[in-house]
């Protein structure tokens, strides 16, 4: 922690600072008061300062897509490593989803969540409850009352809702509670295979899954959003025509989407490890796809990046490919891969890249997301020339699963800050207190 926490007010000084959502965008000092965005200017200064010349300020990360795996499986993640991997990461909000053990699908799970977050989480943290019971696509759970227990919204991420009915009604049942949707959009019918069905699979010998289970029941989730006026958002979306029928839908619907950093700098080209570590779900896909999904995110079709943090045992992951569980880490890795991979590559600018990380997931949630004074003090400071190598022994989360384990990337997060409150902290002698 960055020391001192009972003075309210905190000068972070000559940072340059990077918000797309308020146009900031150079070398100033950012005053914190009470927890909000006081003043920036020049020249500011107070009695707890932090020395940020060289780094980076941008509005803290929001990731909408998050797996705690509180309830139930602990081994792999909860919510204070969780939101120590999420602080680490520079993000300052997340949404929880409800595929744990037992499922969010009752209020009492719901308000016991809501509390441990109170409780035990570093950031900002939002309960997304199932849109189903069970996560099972036949009964719709109690929206009204899981939105009164604290719900922020409903999902049926992991499974995906197999019945185009259920899900029409599952929509109704959303709008009428006021709650957004967020959804899996895969197609059990069609994805039965382990990996993307392709080139990489046909020499693997591995079953595929084709692109259309995501894209058929991506086109399914639009038409139904367009009918029901439902707020939905698609999330990690992983393939090129996905991502058009998105841009067709965007002005004949309530909808967003997301894609996830490992869909946009990684390929189905990792199958041929026949390593359980790459199995995902939409799984990693052939290069066209990956750029399709780049071009949506850079021209604002997609509108933003959620990791999918997905943490899972070392015995679940260390199987043939066939046998491993789906799901990456995603919090700790996703700034430094997004920028060594697309900003430096000159594929992404750095202002969309901090939209697509900040200012839009932040809109969406409500919270976070802009430096505007007035706005809650949720930031991330970021030295984006420091290159660091992804290991087990940097990785916060409780479980390993990075896809870039061993990868060396360029940008990491120095520190964290939520509600005013340093939440992770590798300042080190940068933080002075003047008398
Ligand atoms: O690969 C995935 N893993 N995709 C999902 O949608 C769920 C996630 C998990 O919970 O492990």
């Amino acid at each position: 922690m960055l020391q001192d926490n009972n003075s309210a007010e905190l000068v972070i000084r000559q940072a340059h600072v990077l918000d797309p959502a308020t146009g900031l965008d150079g070398t100033m000092d950012v005053r914190l008061s009470s927890g909000r965005v006081a003043e920036i200017g020049q020249e500011l200064r107070g009695p707890r300062e932090l020395d940020a010349v060289g780094l980076h300020l941008f509005p803290g990360f929001v990731d909408v897509h998050a797996h705690w795996r509180t309830p139930g499986r602990e081994d792999e993640e909860d919510i204070q490593s969780g939101s120590a991997a999420a602080a680490a990461g520079g993000f300052t909000s997340v949404v929880m989803m409800p595929n744990t053990d037992p499922i969010v699908d009752r209020p009492v799970v719901v308000s016991g969540l809501v509390r441990r977050v109170e409780q035990e989480s570093r950031v900002r943290a939002h309960v997304a409850a199932a849109l189903h019971v069970g996560l099972a696509g036949e009964r719709l759970t109690e929206m009204r009352l899981l939105k009164q227990a604290g719900a922020f919204c409903v999902s049926d991420d992991g499974l995906g809702t197999a019945s185009a009915g259920v899900l029409r009604n599952g929509m109704l049942y959303a709008r009428s509670a006021g709650l957004p949707v967020i959804l899996h959009c895969e197609d059990p019918t069609l994805a039965t295979g382990v990996v993307h069905d392709g080139v990489a699979a046909s020499l693997a010998g591995l079953p595929g899954s084709p692109a259309s289970a995501e894209d058929a029941a991506t086109a399914t989730a639009l038409i139904l959003a367009a009918e029901t006026g439902a707020k939905v958002h698609i999330t990690h979306v992983s393939t090129a025509l996905s991502a058009a029928l998105v841009g067709f839908f965007e002005d004949r619907a309530d909808v967003t989407a997301d894609t996830t950093p490992h869909h946009l700098t990684l390929t189905e080209d990792l199958v041929s490890t026949l390593e359980g570590l790459y199995r995902v779900n939409p799984p990693l896909r052939p290069d066209g796809d990956r750029g399709g999904v780049e071009r949506a995110l850079r021209e604002g079709v997609l509108d933003f990046v959620a990791t999918d943090h997905a943490p899972h045992a070392s015995e679940e992951k260390e199987l043939p490919i066939e046998e491993a569980a789906p799901g990456f880490l995603g919090h700790e890795t996703a700034l430094a891969a997004l920028y060594t991979d697309l900003v430096l590559d000159g594929r992404l600018s750095l202002a969309r890249l901090v939209e697509a990380m900040s200012c839009a997931p932040g809109q969406w949630v409500g919270t976070g997301g802009s430096l505007a004074v007035g706005a809650a003090a949720d930031l991330a400071l970021v030295d984006l020339s420091e290159e660091w190598t992804v290991g087990r022994s940097t990785l916060i989360s409780r479980s390993s699963n990075s896809p870039y384990l061993g990868r060396t990337l360029t940008g990491r997060v120095v520190a964290t800050i939520v509600g005013g409150e340093p939440v992770h902290d590798r300042t080190g002698a940068r933080f002075g207190i003047r008398a």
